[in-house]
């Protein structure tokens, strides 16, 4: 059943981390729920994923660099999805850092208002950095919502990323992005 009133665009973007390979499973269970999905992935997530079946599963080009003139824009994002967010994308996006295509769309649509939901993928020693949690509470304080302990994701221990991976808590980033327009 769908939840989202109307057909709405919901940006998924995928960084560089171990459950990337997965995002699938966040678009079917976006597509279930009304959404129309638009997959941005980093310039280092492209080869994590498999582009051809995600351009297949939601029919649309994943985008990680600008367009050329005269390419078709994206669809507008009502909602953005960061999963898995990270350490590096989500230090430059805090400090706003718009050095490669997704990070200038999410630091404009941060600033534009759109809900957006950041749902990490890191190990404990990357989550304990003085840095990262400045990051944290910078994005909260724009009112992002990032999705980690103790309303999210938990850090597990380094060297333990292929086990966590298979727990990664996609339902819980679309609960919140979807709850936005229900
Ligand atoms: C196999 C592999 C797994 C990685 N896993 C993670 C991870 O779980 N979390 C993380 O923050 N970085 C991870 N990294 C490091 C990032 O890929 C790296 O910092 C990269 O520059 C991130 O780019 P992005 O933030 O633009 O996607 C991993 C790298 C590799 C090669």
């Amino acid at each position: 059943m769908n939840s989202v009133s109307d057909q709405k665009t919901l940006y998924v973007v995928v960084c560089a981390a171990g459950p990337a390979s997965e995002v699938g499973t966040l678009i079917s269970l976006a597509q279930d729920q009304g959404w129309t999905v638009q997959v941005m992935a980093t310039p280092a997530a492209v080869s994590f994923i498999d582009v051809k079946a995600l351009e297949k599963q939601t029919g649309r080009p994943v985008r990680s660099q600008h367009r050329a003139p005269g390419d078709p824009r994206s669809p507008k994002a009502d909602a953005i999805i960061l999963a898995p967010a990270t350490f590096n994308t989500i230090n430059k996006l805090a400090n706003g850092i718009a050095d490669n295509y997704v990070l200038d769309v999410v630091n404009e649509a941060i600033g534009l208002g759109v809900p957006t939901v950041i749902l990490p993928f890191v190990n404990t020693a990357y989550a304990n950095r003085a840095p990262f949690k400045a990051s944290v509470e910078k994005l909260r304080g724009e009112q992002a919502l990032v999705l980690i302990d103790p309303e999210g994701f938990t850090p597990h221990d380094p060297g333990s990323g292929s086990n966590a991976k298979n727990k990664f808590p996609w339902t819980l980033s679309l609960k919140y992005a979807t709850k936005v327009f229900k």
